[in-house]
């Protein structure tokens, strides 16, 4: 097991010295118009997630569950009304940098929520970290560069590094004695750096990576991949897919007869929000991952139900990260009384933001602004993700510290 990693988060350590004299520029010379104009006028939320493509599931559950939690707060921030202003970030980074620019120039948003891809936030960042304003919340894209070199005082995220649930998965097979493993994953940001979590925490623990199978995004185009896989004889595969790709590739590693004698393992994102598409063939997988179906804690279970009745399905840990942004949203809007010009506030109040409701339990911002949270085993039971124990508590990414911003 991981044992927890915890530093002591100094908070606010990334402003001392020129980050903190860059911080002050920014803030000093953000103009709050709108505030100015009046209390009353509307906070500009602007989202940028996938609602087409392989992605799209993950985009409206983070959506959907982002506004649930607003609206259970009244549907106000820091006593304004919300207007929200939405852009399809489609798959791919190729237009990345001009919606992002979009929602800063031409809608003058206050805040921006995206997007779920990690290739993709590294195009955004373009434009949100060189103008370091609006806020940037990352609901989801784990890319590790985001919350390690290229962190910076006005970005936080909600969900997880791609370090983080892959860390734990590596160590999983190991322990269930797995020898032997060939990592199959999409050749992105994401992919990319799960397989070398994993493969890191697998390797240490004594087992050894035998191929590495890269697959270009979004393709699913699987089956010359499995044959090759049948052909190696490894004990395990390693697999990074989710979304519409990962139902399809579940569901062909089980017709392709692998299941009988090669397990099949990796961040719970390879079944999260997509066992039920693929039904039988993802019976008994194992991952880890932040949240699980059953934790009954009472606020999950408030959760849980508040979102099926809001739309008539159940969450998953995209929903979860989605409400969780709303949670922070509220919190530092209250801090400001609504006023996103009192940035250096806002910014304070973000980042020492508690989270004791979460669905996925108890988590805190890291001091390069990522959730340090706890990290679930799990395993599919009738197309649930069960939780079987707690991989690593309250894990926090080893984030190299900030880089960018100095
Ligand atoms: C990512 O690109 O960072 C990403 C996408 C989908 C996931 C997890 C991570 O489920």
């Amino acid at each position: 097991m991981t044992k927890t990693v915890t530093k002591g988060a100094s908070r606010r350590q990334f402003m001392t010295g020129a980050a903190a004299t860059a911080g002050m520029a920014a803030a000093a010379s953000f103009v709050p118009t709108r505030f100015a104009i009046g209390a009353k006028a509307p906070v500009k939320v602007g989202i940028m997630l996938p609602f087409s493509g392989t992605y799209a599931m993950l985009g409206n559950s983070i959506t959907d569950a982002m506004k649930l939690r607003i609206e259970q707060a009244g549907g106000r921030l820091g006593g304004r009304p919300v207007e929200y202003a939405t852009i399809d970030s489609e798959w791919t980074p190729a237009k990345g940098q001009i919606k992002a620019n979009k929602l800063v120039k031409k809608d003058r948003v206050d805040f921006v929520v995206g997007p779920v891809h990690s290739g993709i936030a590294m195009a955004m960042s373009k434009v949100l970290l060189r103008d370091r304003m609006p806020i940037w919340i990352i609901p989801n894209a784990g890319n590790n560069l985001l919350t390690r070199d290229h962190c910076a005082p006005h970005v936080f995220r909600t969900s997880f590094t791609n370090w983080q649930s892959a860390h734990v998965a590596g160590e999983l097979m190991a322990k269930e004695g797995v020898k032997t493993v060939v990592t199959c994953t999409w050749k992105y940001a994401a992919g990319i750096q799960m397989m070398e979590a994993g493969k890191a925490s697998f390797e240490k623990a004594g087992g050894k990576v035998i191929k590495e199978i890269w697959v270009p995004f979004p393709d699913v185009e699987f089956q010359a991949y499995l044959s090759e896989i049948a052909a190696l004889k490894p004990d395990a595969v390693f697999s990074f897919y989710s979304g519409g790709g990962a139902i399809k590739y579940v569901k062909e590693f089980a017709a392709a007869g692998l299941r009988d004698t090669i397990k099949l393992y990796g961040p719970g994102f390879l079944t999260e929000g997509v066992s039920r598409a693929q039904g039988e063939a993802a019976e008994g997988i194992k991952t880890a991952l932040h949240y699980a179906d059953n934790l009954g804690t009472p606020e999950d279970n408030a959760f849980r139900a508040a979102y099926k009745k809001a739309y008539g399905k159940d969450p998953n840990v995209f929903s979860v990260q989605g409400y969780d942004t709303g949670s922070l949203l509220l919190q530092g809007m209250a801090a400001v009384g609504g006023d996103v010009g009192a940035r250096a506030d806002l910014i304070d109040a973000m980042e020492t933001a508690t989270f004791y409701d979460s669905p996925r339990g108890v988590w805190r911002m890291s001091k390069s602004h990522n959730p340090i949270q706890d990290i679930y085993i799990r395993r599919v039971e009738k197309g649930r993700q069960i939780s079987v124990g707690i991989g690593a508590k309250q894990l926090e990414d080893p984030g190299t510290g900030c880089k960018m911003i100095a």
